[in-house]
């Protein structure tokens, strides 16, 4: 059996952060680019208690996700507190306002779910979190029905 690590999902040294934030603001386009890392998540994950992660009626929100730091580590606790990982998907959402990071988090969620849940479907993860996860600006979204006010 392979143990698997959440840190290792966590692992930003692979993204071009940096180079993308460069570009934007060369379009004076000033996101406040900075994603946290993983032991700082981890202590704020840390904070929600066992109950929350294994509730599977509870849902979570990063209204400025980034590429997914704290979504990935929300499914994974939600995960290793027993919720199956199509709930854990469905149940947390998220928004950011440049689409390559809510693509790249897409893309780090397949990979870090395709390694950890045997029963992983791509198709069905992709249409859970093209539903879930979205490129916005949360001053102009409509929370409570998950769509935007224009
Ligand atoms: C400091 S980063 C934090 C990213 C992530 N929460 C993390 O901790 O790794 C802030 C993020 O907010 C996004 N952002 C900035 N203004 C926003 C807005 N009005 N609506 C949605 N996202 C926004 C940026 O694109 C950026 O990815």
């Amino acid at each position: 059996m392979i143990l698997f690590d959440i840190e290792q999902f966590l692992d930003l040294t692979n993204y071009a952060t940096d180079i993308r934030k460069d570009r934007r603001k060369s379009k004076e386009v000033n996101s406040q680019e900075f994603f946290t890392p993983y032991s700082i998540v981890k202590r704020m994950c840390d904070k929600v208690s066992d109950e929350d992660w294994s509730d599977p009626k509870k849902t979570f929100l990063e209204p400025s996700c980034g590429n997914f730091q704290f979504i990935l580590c929300i499914v994974w606790n939600r995960i290793q507190h027993g919720v199956d990982w199509k709930t854990a998907l469905k149940t947390c959402y998220g928004l950011d306002l440049m689409a390559d990071n809510i693509e790249e988090g897409k893309q780090r969620m397949h990979i870090m779910l395709s390694q950890i849940c045997p029963d992983y479907s791509r198709q069905v993860a992709s249409r859970i979190m093209n539903k879930n996860f979205v490129c916005a600006n949360f001053f102009e979204w409509d929370f409570e029905n998950w769509r935007s006010y224009t």
